[in-house]
């Protein structure tokens, strides 16, 4: 009995003996709880420094954006490859994800060696050495006739800007294949699989294992939204909020982050913490100076750090009897697996002495004692550090929330926390010590991260299938140069045919002479009055012309007209303007003051003289019965007679392209083009009388108002002409006219997108496949709208808001979509206005005879004002498509009225002149 009591007794001393020299030996190994507190701390700053864009490209921890923007929500479902690559073990798998709602994965795999003199050898080699291995993992599983998605899991820093690209920074661990750093993983294997004929797989995402292992782990338990691997390596991923992740463009949502957090330490953050034998293995590592915390933590490394401390420590005399084998000088000798074996529960001194009897030692139990000691120091080391950092990861998921207390899951992967008998217990611990604010479930990935990776692939797989309708949707407007040069071509004609008196009368673009004869020469002066009609806004202005001085003031006043009276009887609508004229006349303190006046109508007018304009029809919005055929000056006269409070002279009616003209002409002589590019489309130039079969004369010049709204009426666009733009023409107050003008103006574009997105909806690409009220009502994109969205500026969030305001709930995936659409509408319109505008320039240089010409073109209208890309493609349209002319364009800054008002001064003058003579 005593003597038991003895043998314990001495057992129990020996133990505390040896335990309390090695806990010296390793004092600095051994983190108090302030440390680790103090790394946690330290480890939050390194996140905050890799998510930020100034500060992510000196940050060692990278915090790299992985494209994968959700959980899986079980909805995923199809049959996959996967290859997983970068942790201890090559895997060639195929998986399958159930459908029909049930959640179930089936896996078949097959591993594949990988040996040193591939992972380290040349980076094309090892490409085609991973395309053979899934060659023939296809033919035995007898796969080569489908076409499968592939998802690869790759366990190494990659930068992404997609799910399928990842461009290497650099090897960690065991692999260091040449030449694959800073090139893109998913190209070079796409391009090793080309080998093979017979393969036909396409790559559609590349996840980092922490990643597929946080999908595994969240397919069963959607509050997994943090991946953790302490295998070979270590490193974390978990899901970020999307407005702290600066090097990503939108602020909605999430997105996973891969942190590579072994690379924290790299710029000496943890130089205090790290130990001689620290930098010992780092020197005699594959990469040097880098990846400095997963030395300290990651199953690569743990068995070398126990190795090089037993060696210090026999060499110090504290081990063995001051004996050495051979073999402990053996880099690599001991292993992972060993440290796990010597800390197991009963057998763990018993494997101790196994293991190092196997080094050629003769070890005593003190020894045995002491190595064991040595293990769990180090090991626990690990669990530690890693505890941290989780820690402060859980720290800022709870504080993202803005909750008091986080509840979540982490799931892990990888064998240091899989075969290590206490690892687990230890992190788990530990974590709950440094984060008493968060309920931690931990889950352990049964099955690898590649059934995660199969969910990523499954997500993308869909929107891959979901971005080619929708292309096939958008390409229908892509148009090809030969398509513009065609279009530019027809136009050409189309002018032709409305000169030409014979053609005329069938002509589609109707070429109306406009009896305005030259530009103003800065002689022009008086008070003038002038009407705004037809454009977004209804103005009457007043404006005094100084001569000489070409200088123009302006006063006005903008006044609505409500829909029923632009689409009730004409009485009604001249009665409404005379109402408007009279009250701007009131506030401007001028009632009963007989001023010439000038009338911008912008609408098709047939015109005999400069003062008489017969509507030929309406157009855009305006429907008011009894005018077309009617003398719109002569309906204006009658209603400011029956009004009967005051008369005004009415010089002029004058197109909204040729006031805009004039305006630009007063500043430049060379503007000989108008253009208005607004609610409606249209465009007037200067073109030679003798070309205008219409007047008499041939002397001189006339403006032309092109009308070129109407051209493809006569069917000669058809072919451009897509579903959506016929849906827009049915729905709209003329239908089968004003083809041009309704594929490029204002008024229609946003119509046609609302067209496309319904249909884009129905085919359940968007709006999550409901179509709303709001989408269902005309009219509700308006130009302003289009331009905000297509807007560089805007974050995606604030598309989304738009989208919002417009009644249209929207996911972010939507709002790009929206705005692709939008983009795609309005680069077609900008392209079609060039081809037209291309097509006079160049008649105007040919008609006169001229190698190059310049001309300044007077623009107007809130497409070409507001759109951010609109004009930018327009001047590049037309640069290709007339490259013989150096076209200016001139904004109109002050609208037509002003160039209405001098257009009435010159025709004042002219009846002045008349009538002195
Ligand atoms: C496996 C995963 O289970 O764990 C791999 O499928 C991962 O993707 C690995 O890399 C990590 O552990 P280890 O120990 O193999 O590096
Ligand atoms: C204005 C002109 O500036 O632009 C109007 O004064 C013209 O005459 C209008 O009709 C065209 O643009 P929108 O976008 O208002 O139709
Ligand atoms: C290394 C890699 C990292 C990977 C980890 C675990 O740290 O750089 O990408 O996740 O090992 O395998
Ligand atoms: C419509 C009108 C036209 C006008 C244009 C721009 O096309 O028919 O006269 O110039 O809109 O407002």
């Amino acid at each position: 009995m005593f003597a038991v009591h003895l043998m314990a007794f001495y057992f129990t001393k020996l133990k505390e003996d040896q335990i309390k020299k090695v806990d010296r030996f390793l004092y600095h190994m051994r983190l108090s709880d302030e440390t680790l507190l103090d790394i946690m701390a330290r480890f939050q700053a390194e996140m905050q420094k890799g998510l930020g864009k100034d500060t992510n490209p000196t940050a060692s921890v990278k915090m790299l954006p992985t494209f994968v923007r959700a959980i899986p929500d079980g909805s995923e479902n199809g049959e996959f490859l996967s290859l997983d690559l970068g942790g201890s073990k090559f895997r060639v798998l195929k998986v399958q994800v159930s459908e029909e709602g049930k959640r179930n994965v089936q896996m078949e795999s097959q591993f594949y060696p990988t040996p040193n003199e591939i992972i380290r050898g040349n980076g094309t080699e090892l490409f085609e050495y991973v395309a053979d291995c899934l060659a023939d993992f296809m033919k035995t599983k007898e796969l080569m006739q489908k076409k499968l998605p592939l998802g690869l899991t790759f366990s190494f820093p990659c930068k992404q800007t997609k799910l399928e690209e990842g461009i290497l920074l650099s090897w960690t661990k065991k692999f260091k294949a040449r030449g694959v750093q800073g090139t893109d993983v998913v190209s070079s294997l796409t391009n090793a699989m080309k080998r093979h004929q017979d393969l036909d797989v396409d790559i559609l995402a590349l996840v980092n294992d922490t990643v597929g292992t946080m999908m595994t782990c969240a397919y069963d338990d959607p509050y997994c939204e943090v991946g953790v691997i302490i295998g070979t390596g270590t490193n974390a991923c978990y899901m970020e909020d999307m407005s702290n992740i600066d090097l990503v463009e939108g602020d909605e949502g999430r997105m996973c982050v891969n942190t590579e957090w072994g690379a924290f330490g790299d710029d000496g953050a943890l130089e205090d913490i790290r130990t001689e034998f620290d930098r010992e293995l780092d020197l005699g590592s594959l990469n040097p100076g880098k990846q400095l915390f997963e030395k300290m933590i990651s199953g690569l490394y743990l068995g070398e750090l126990v190795r090089l401390i037993l060696l210090k420590m026999a060499k110090a005399g504290l081990l063995f009897g001051g004996e050495k084998s051979s073999a402990l000088h053996i880099k690599g000798k001991i292993e992972t697996r060993h440290v796990a074996a010597m800390e197991r529960y009963k057998e763990g001194l018993a494997n101790t002495r196994e293991i190092l009897t196997d080094l050629g030692l003769e070890p005593s139990d003190a020894d045995c004692i002491a190595v064991q000691h040595v293990s769990t120091i180090v090991s626990f080391r690990s669990a530690n550090l890693c505890a941290a950092a989780l820690a402060a990861i859980l720290t800022r998921l709870r504080e993202n929330k803005k909750l008091v207390r986080l509840r979540t899951t982490v799931g892990v992967d990888g064998t240091l926390y899989k075969i290590h008998p206490q690892y687990p217990k230890r992190l788990h611990k530990v974590v709950r010590k440094l984060v008493p604010n968060c309920d931690v479930r931990f889950l352990l990935s049964e099955s690898g991260s590649t059934k995660g990776a199969a969910m990523v692939t499954a997500v993308a797989s869909r929107l891959q299938a979901q971005r080619k309708q929708i292309d096939k949707v958008l390409a229908l407007f892509r148009l090809t140069q030969e398509q513009l040069v065609g279009i530019r071509n027809k136009m050409r004609v189309e002018f032709e045919y409305g000169l030409k008196k014979d053609t005329h009368p069938l002509a589609t673009v109707k070429m109306l002479p406009t009896y305005v004869c030259g530009m103003p020469d800065g002689t022009e002066k008086g008070k003038f009055l002038a009407l705004d009609l037809g454009g977004t806004n209804f103005r009457v202005l007043l404006v005094k012309i100084r001569s000489g001085r070409r200088s123009v003031r302006m006063y006005n006043k903008i006044f609505a007209i409500p829909l029923e009276i632009m689409q009730g009887t004409g009485e009604e609508l001249f009665d409404h303007i005379v109402q408007c004229i009279a009250d701007f006349l009131d506030y401007m303190g001028l009632k009963g003051a007989q001023l010439p006046l000038g009338f911008t109508f912008s609408f098709p007018c047939r015109q005999a003289s400069i003062d008489k304009g017969t509507l030929i029809e309406w157009t855009k919005g305006f429907k008011a019965t009894d005018c077309e055929g009617e003398d719109v000056v002569d309906m204006l006269r009658e209603a400011i007679k029956r009004r009967n409070e005051f008369d005004l002279d009415i010089v002029a009616v004058v197109n909204d392209t040729v006031g805009t003209m004039m305006t630009c002409g007063y500043e430049d002589s060379n503007c000989e083009v108008g253009l208005i590019a607004g609610t409606g489309s249209n465009m007037c130039y200067m073109e030679e009388m003798r070309n205008i079969e219409l007047v008499e004369g041939d002397e001189g010049k006339m403006c032309i108002n092109t009308e070129w709204g109407g051209f493809g009426d006569n069917g000669c666009l058809d072919d451009i002409h897509t579903q959506y733009d016929k849906e827009v023409d049915e729905g709209s107050l003329n239908p089968g006219k004003q083809r041009y003008e309704k594929m490029t103006s204002g008024m229609y574009l946003g119509e046609i997108v609302r067209q496309i997105l319904i249909d884009l909806t129905k085919q359940g690409l968007l709006f999550r496949g409901q179509i709303s009220e709001r989408l269902r009502t005309r009219g509700i994109f308006e130009t302003k709208f289009l331009s905000q969205i297509e807007s560089d500026r805007l974050a995606l969030l604030q598309v989304r808001r738009i989208l919002q305001q417009l009644g249209l709930d929207s996911t972010c995936e939507d709002s790009i979509v929206v705005k692709e659409v939008c983009g795609a509408v309005s680069r077609r319109a900008a392209q079609l206005y060039g081809a037209g505008l291309a097509a006079i320039v160049e008649k105007r240089r040919e008609d006169q005879g001229l190698e190059h010409m310049r001309i300044t073109v007077g623009v107007d209208g809130t497409l070409y004002k507001l759109h951010p890309h609109f004009s930018r493609i327009l001047r590049e349209t037309v640069k290709e498509l007339a490259p013989q002319c150096d076209v200016m364009f001139m904004l109109s800054e002050d609208g037509s009225g002003k160039g209405a008002a001098l257009i009435t001064a010159v025709a004042k003058r002219l009846q002045q002149a008349q009538r002195d003579h």
